[in-house]
């Protein structure tokens, strides 16, 4: 727990700089929304390139063109893979350009295929969604099509010109997939993540706060701004 969001950023970034400087081959899981921003800018403050470097994105609406600046493909390209000189062709988002579902089980396989994911970077939702795995996803479930909430499309709505822009569906990982990758960077920031984030932390383990898995985890690093972790009770190193 530290002050602002660019010290968190450079807490979380050093658990990844330290995968990618031993395996320059690495398989990192990448996030969007604005929580990885502090992680990706002081990774990229480094000043290094990582033409070899795999990522796999959580998620990505359904029925938005690829090339929208809003769809995950391009705000990956802009804020995390330009940046830090990973070759487009290395970011692999799901496809979502014909039908959503089809395309589910050879994201799947895409990321078996690769090894695996090393450090899976999370952010939370203000209802405690991982990805767009939204309160009653199964821990067990795997990438499919989802409705999303109209919580989860409210908050996502500052990106879009009003809110009946904002995907009603999207592809995300599953619960079960995101829990297969070695390690968890989780990150939150501000009050508005503080309820999400003590649910996550210190509530039970119920798929009504998805985030509370991490709890099943064996290797999580939680970094949390104080508004963040305002509502923790108990002590966390
Ligand atoms: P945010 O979203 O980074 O835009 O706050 C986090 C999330 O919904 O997972």
């Amino acid at each position: 727990m530290v002050a602002d969001t660019s010290e968190v950023g450079a807490v979380a970034e050093s658990a990844v700089w330290e995968l990618l400087r031993s395996n320059p081959e690495a398989v990192l899981g990448v996030a969007t929304g604005s929580t990885p921003g502090p992680l990706y800018q002081a990774l990229a403050s480094r000043g290094k390139k990582f033409p070899t470097v795999q990522a796999f994105a959580l998620d990505e609406y359904c029925g938005i063109d690829a090339s929208d600046p809003n769809s995950y493909r391009s705000t990956l390209l802009r804020e995390f893979a330009r940046p830090l000189g990973i070759p487009a062709e290395h970011v692999h988002v799901p496809s979502t350009s014909n039908d959503c579902k089809d395309n589910a089980a050879d994201y799947e396989s895409s990321i078996s295929e690769a090894g695996g994911i090393a450090v899976q970077i999370l952010g939370v939702g203000t209802n405690g969604h991982i990805a767009f795995n939204e309160p009653g996803s199964s821990f067990e479930s795997r990438t499919r099509v989802v409705e999303l909430t109209e919580r989860t499309r409210r908050d996502n709505s500052r990106y879009f010109p009003s809110i009946s822009d904002v995907p009603r569906s999207a592809l995300t990982q599953g619960i079960g997939t995101i829990l297969e990758a070695r390690k968890l960077v989780v990150m939150a920031f501000g009050v508005g993540k503080a309820a999400a984030v003590a649910a996550a932390l210190e509530g039970p383990v119920t798929t009504d706060v998805p985030a509370s898995a991490i709890q099943t985890h064996p290797d999580v690093i939680v970094c949390l701004d104080l508004a963040a972790a305002s509502s923790l009770t108990r002590s966390h190193r």
